[in-house]
């Protein structure tokens, strides 16, 4: 094998996931410029989730389940969201959701059959990404939760970019 070859037996893969991180991000970056203008007109937080859920259940592809878990007398339940019917409630300190208010960050799951205790509620799921939202004094009220029907799906763009859409939900325009 020659020096050019060798270089690109692990350079095609690499080079393949940076160009699908730039379109992620692009469209990420869209995504947020549209909804700043959108959640400007309500500050209510419900109203905002509900919109946020929509607009990337639609536009992101690797998107199957979209919505927030509120946090509400020390539980985790649905809030609004977009894909199949979900787990009403979810049991306590279990699971991706739980993982993330308990932690108190974002938790990125490339398998979900390898995340012990994870919660099943639609047996298509194959990886998640979990993200705290915080209100303006800093605590948890809600857990956004998006699963894809694809392994690996969400890396640190994804993580990057929910975190700074999360934000607009108690922002003050
Ligand atoms: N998988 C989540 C439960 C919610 S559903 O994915 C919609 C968890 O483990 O917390």
């Amino acid at each position: 094998m020659s020096g050019k070859d060798n270089n690109s037996y692990f350079w095609e893969p690499i080079k393949e996931i940076l160009m699908e991180d730039k379109k992620k991000e692009g469209r990420y970056s869209r995504i947020y410029k549209q909804l700043e203008a959108l959640l400007a007109k309500t500050d209510d937080p419900l109203a905002r989730m509900a919109s946020i859920c929509a607009v990337l259940h639609h536009k992101m592809d690797h998107y199957f389940w979209t919505g927030f878990y509120l946090y509400k007398n020390d539980s985790l339940v649905v809030g609004p969201y977009q894909g199949p019917v979900a787990c009403q409630e979810l049991e306590k300190d279990k699971g991706v959701c739980w993982a993330a208010l308990n932690g108190g960050a974002a938790v990125v799951v490339r398998d979900v059959h390898a995340f012990p205790g994870h919660i099943s509620c639609d047996s298509r799921s194959k990886s998640e990404i979990t993200v705290p939202v915080f209100n303006q004094k800093k605590e948890i009220v809600a857990i956004f939760d998006v699963d894809s029907d694809h392994l690996d799906s969400f890396g640190e763009v994804d993580r990057i970019a929910l975190n700074g859409i999360m934000d607009l939900i108690h922002k003050k325009f």
